[in-house]
């Protein structure tokens, strides 16, 4: 059983807000550190919309839903997040900037018993524990969730080669305790699922290139005859086209194979700016974004 009572969620963005919300419902208190002022402000009026939607279907009381709402509180300052007993941090992608974060979060929370868990979709645990000096390295452990994180029942619990089997063990309990399934992989390039599916998103790009079939065909087909929620080049725009480049580029280094190479297309794409939902254009338009 998951004794954690203060969580620390570095980032306001959409994983880093999920990340609070099942926390917080957990009955978690949860402090959620962004340094971008607006960003709180955000993130808040989507906890609020989901949690009075959950009210209306019936699936959280009205008392509930409030209790879980106060459990979160907001912060621009890093230094606010000194006596959480468990850190999830939900950055940018980017190795260099979730190091220093880690050396920080590494000073501000000593204890050694303080798990520093990241959201990293594919930047190495074993790279970001380095990061930290050798006595704090076994605090650093994968956790992966998905998007979005209300809905989503995984996650990948990622154990970096020097993660203790005590944080392993934390980690899937608080993962339980959340109302996920935890299930391990191993600190390889893309885990075990973005190994499989980012593979699966490039060929439906390869697939539209190569005029085997327009985007809604391919998508459809995917979605009728696999039985997917999202086709892949749907879900390519939902969890953005930037994202997913950056991930095969993470695969195709890391597995040092030219298969793994991001389709042409999909590149051409990031650089005409249509990463996806996020910017209202990506394989498809969405106006109202
Ligand atoms: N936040 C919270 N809840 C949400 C939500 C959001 N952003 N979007 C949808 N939901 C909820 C809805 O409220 C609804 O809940 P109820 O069943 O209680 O009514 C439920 O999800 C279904 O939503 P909708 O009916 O509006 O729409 P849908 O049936 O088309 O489902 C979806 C939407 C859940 C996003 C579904 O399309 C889906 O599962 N898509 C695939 C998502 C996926 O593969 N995610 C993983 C991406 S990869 C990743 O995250 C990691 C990585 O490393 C890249």
């Amino acid at each position: 059983m998951s004794d954690i009572r203060r969580m620390a969620v570095v980032g306001a963005g959409q994983m880093g807000g999920g990340i609070a919300l099942v926390a917080a419902q957990a009955g978690i208190a949860v402090t959620v550190q962004d340094a971008f002022p607006g960003a709180a402000d955000k993130c808040r009026a989507l906890h609020r919309k989901l949690m009075d939607r959950a009210v209306e279907k019936g699936k959280a009381t009205r008392p509930d839903a409030d209790a879980a709402l106060a459990r979160i509180g907001f912060t621009q300052s890093i230094d606010d997040l000194a006596g959480a007993d468990w850190v999830v941090e939900a950055i940018v992608e980017d190795a260099s900037i979730k190091k220093d974060l880690f050396r920080k979060l590494g000073a501000i929370l000593p204890d050694q018993r303080v798990a520093l868990a990241t959201n990293t979709s594919s930047i190495s645990i074993t790279e970001i524990a380095a990061a930290l000096p050798k006595d704090h390295q076994h605090r650093v452990v994968g956790m992966h969730f998905f998007n979005p994180v209300p809905v989503m029942a995984l996650v990948e619990v990622i154990r970096g080669l020097q993660t203790s089997d005590d944080v392993v063990a934390r980690t899937v309990a608080l993962a339980e305790r959340l109302g996920k399934t935890p299930l391990k992989a191993n600190d390889r390039p893309g885990f075990v699922s973005n190994r499989v599916l980012m593979p699966m998103i490039n060929e439906a790009f390869y697939a539209w290139m190569h005029g085997v079939a327009e985007p809604e065909a391919i998508d459809g087909i995917m979605k009728l005859g696999c039985n997917f929620p999202m086709g892949p080049l749907r879900l390519a725009d939902f969890i953005g086209l930037d994202t997913c480049v950056h991930i095969m580029n993470v695969l195709a280094d890391g597995l040092n194979d030219d298969r793994y190479r991001a389709c042409p297309l999909l590149r051409q794409l990031v650089t005409a700016g249509r990463l996806g939902d996020k910017t209202g254009r990506g394989v498809y338009e969405y106006p109202q974004k």
